[in-house]
């Protein structure tokens, strides 16, 4: 559950007054990445750029939603297998990431659907990544968030991806600054290191950016 979604528990079920919440501390690094996403597809619009947008990793909708929101026009693809981790990932992860084989089972495809502003833009990829391409070789992207926290499919994403991008499209990376998922870390690293791209931090504490040149 987001912290957006835990003020709506706490205003609705516990009658708790809005101006008694004080979310500042936990949403600081939700709204460095919102705050990115508005800009870029601000000069996404500008500039006019082909591609249409994705995320990897979409669990409950909150990021896709945002996405859905400044990208009224871009099909919007959503990949996960809104079932949580998938175990052949999990093999190669640090025993504490392993535990953690159901942290993202509690969401569903409508329960996400439900969330989207421009539903009609969103076509959705259940199942395990990069299985889950299969059929979209001839896309391009613009934007594409990879938010699934391991080693494997973050490498894929990004091998998936990044020669997809058009020219000034960009890969935002979750989680190369968490301790917790070294694997993030870890594919970034294998990824930039193998292809001689680079990346950039965002501001959040917690994400990168690649973008693809001319
Ligand atoms: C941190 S959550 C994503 C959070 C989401 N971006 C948000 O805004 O709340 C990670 C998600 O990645 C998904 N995931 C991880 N590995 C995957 C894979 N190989 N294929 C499909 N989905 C995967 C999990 O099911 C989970 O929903």
């Amino acid at each position: 559950m987001c912290h957006r979604e835990v003020v709506q528990q706490l205003e609705s079920e516990l009658k708790i007054p809005s101006h008694k919440i004080d979310t500042s501390f936990v949403s600081a690094r939700s709204n460095a990445r919102h705050a990115f996403l508005r800009e870029f597809a601000q000069i996404a619009l500008e500039r006019n750029l082909a591609g249409d947008v994705a995320e990897c990793g979409v669990y409950r909708g909150e990021f896709a939603r945002l996405i859905n929101l400044h990208f009224p026009t871009k099909k919007l693809y959503l990949f996960d297998t809104f079932e949580s981790f998938a175990p052949q990932d999990l093999e190669r992860e640090i025993p504490e990431i392993q535990k953690c084989a159901q942290l993202f089972a509690n969401t569903s495809v409508p329960l996400v659907l439900s969330k989207m502003q421009h539903v009609q833009n969103c076509i959705v990829h259940k199942g395990w990544f990069p299985q889950t391409t299969k059929g979209l070789e001839d896309e391009r992207f613009c934007f594409v968030s990879l938010d699934t926290d391991l080693y494997e499919p973050i490498l894929a994403g990004l091998e998936f991806f990044y020669p997809r991008l058009v020219s000034g499209g960009v890969i935002l990376v979750d989680d190369y600054f968490d301790p917790s998922f070294r694997g993030a870390k870890q594919a970034i690293n294998d990824f930039a290191q193998k292809h001689h791209v680079v990346f950039v931090p965002i501001g959040d504490s917690s994400s990168i950016v690649f973008v693809k040149g001319v």
